[in-house]
């Protein structure tokens, strides 16, 4: 255990870890091969569609998660804008949405001409409340996205059961969550759709990807018609005709998505056990909790390992903690996420007429307020991103010597005033410019 003594990194001290952590993504031989076979096949597309590697990741993907159908898309945020057409939502309809999530999962609701309309989450889980969708349900609600986030699931039973007493559509966007399970159910098959992201930071990837799982063979038709420019699916069974777009993946994406999915449960027992041995390790810290452990959760899914900075007083914030963990050599974010309505990436007046259209008052996002997504977004949560729990348990120890490091290194951070956390603390839109090298 590091001594309170030792100084900061942050204010000039050695830190806690010089190495690197593992890399992600991971790869192997067989997917430089699988790369090199779609080189030589000259058959590089997405069209014909589906096409052949793309058809063989959808089907075995959908069916490692429980779901009858899979539709591979060019990233998750088109997953979710398609998710919502093939299931109707249109124009001013409203969906709701968690307040704390990445901001995508509100503008996909935008994109498919519909009002996202925001819910606060559950203090233990971060995911969405199911008693705050209740009190938001309106007369134009039709559908509900719930996010399981970082490493928890939305408690999807009484989710499920709230939808069916009200009629509306469920859709899971899965995007951190590959291959995880609630109570033995499989992400993205409890919904009515469910949608993944295969970004360059998440558990399975192809730089940039996604895909819509299903068991409803209409929306699977519909689905592939938005895909491929509003052609009919192979089946063509409800022969819908829409017009469609070009959403395809490419088979060099498909290449590597089912070598990354030959290696999911791999690298999930791994970020599993040296997750448990974090919790075990920060249970013994003051002034940080853990998220408390999710009994329907069967099987873990850990994009992020999140935990909870609850210090005695509020003498040094969150964003500073998160600042001195850092410098600690220890990849970390406190503002991973915002509250979604106040964030600068969700300037959603006035470009979208859906928000006043039909309304005898515009949509106001000001006026918005879920007080736990606020309190998780700017004063508690503290996000390690997953490859942190790729390697051994010296890397674990590194993590909890660092955070406890720097909650004994308090009474100094106080001193040194809130202008470390300035990194932290800046607008979302602009930090690109500053972490040019972070893919998480
Ligand atoms: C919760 C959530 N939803 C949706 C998305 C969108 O996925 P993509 O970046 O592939 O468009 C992401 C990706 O960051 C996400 O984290």
């Amino acid at each position: 255990m590091v001594g309170a003594m030792s100084a900061l990194a942050i204010l000039g001290g050695e830190p806690v870890r010089c190495r690197p952590f593992t890399l992600w993504p991971q790869f192997t031989e067989s997917d430089a091969r699988r790369l090199q076979s779609v080189l030589e096949s000259r058959n590089w597309g997405g069209y014909p569609f589906p096409n052949t590697l793309a058809d063989e990741f959808a089907r075995k993907f959908a069916s490692r998660h429980g779901a009858k159908y899979g539709c591979c898309v060019a990233n998750g945020t088109i997953a979710l804008v398609a998710a919502l057409q093939a299931s109707g939502v249109g124009f001013g309809d409203e969906v709701i949405v968690p307040a704390y999530t990445w901001e995508g999962t509100a503008a996909a609701v935008l994109f498919a001409g519909a009002v996202p309309v925001f819910a606060d989450i559950d203090p233990d889980t971060y995911c969405l409340d199911v008693n705050a969708v209740r009190e938001a349900i309106t007369p134009r609600t039709k559908a509900v996205i719930a996010v399981h986030l970082a490493m928890r699931f939305t408690e999807m039973d009484p989710l499920i059961d709230l939808a069916a007493e009200r009629d509306l559509i469920v859709i899971e966007d899965c995007a951190h969550a590959h291959g995880g399970e609630y109570k033995g159910r499989g992400a993205g098959s409890m919904g009515d759709l469910g949608c993944f992201s295969f970004q360059s930071s998440k558990l399975m990837t192809s730089g940039e990807g996604g895909i819509v799982t299903t068991s409803r063979l209409d929306y699977f038709e519909l689905l592939q018609s938005l895909t491929n420019c509003g052609r009919a699916s192979a089946t063509d069974q409800f022969r819908r005709r829409i017009v469609g777009c070009n959403y395809r993946i490419t088979e060099f994406q498909a290449a590597l998505l089912l070598g990354q999915l030959e290696q999911l449960d791999y690298w999930a027992e791994r970020r599993s056990r040296n997750a448990a041995l974090l919790t075990q390790a920060l249970c013994g810290i003051e002034g940080v909790r853990p998220l408390p452990p999710q009994p329907s959760l069967t099987r873990d899914t850990i994009y992020n390992y999140v935990f909870q900075y609850r210090p005695p007083d509020d003498r040094v914030h969150r964003d500073v903690f998160v600042a001195a963990l850092e410098a600690e050599g220890i990849p970390c974010d406190g503002r991973f996420y915002e509250a979604v309505y106040r964030s600068d990436l969700f300037p959603a007046q006035p470009d979208f007429p859906q928000l006043r259209i039909g309304r005898d008052e515009p949509v106001d996002y000001s006026r918005c307020y879920c007080p736990v997504a606020e309190r998780a977004a700017y004063h508690e949560s503290v996000w390690l991103p997953q490859f942190l729990l790729l390697g051994d348990e010296q890397d674990v120890e590194d993590i909890a010597r660092a955070v406890a490091k720097v909650v004994a290194g308090r009474d100094e951070l106080a001193a040194a005033g809130s202008g470390l956390a300035e990194l932290k603390s800046m607008s979302r839109a602009e930090r690109p410019k500053f972490e040019k090298h972070k893919n998480y």
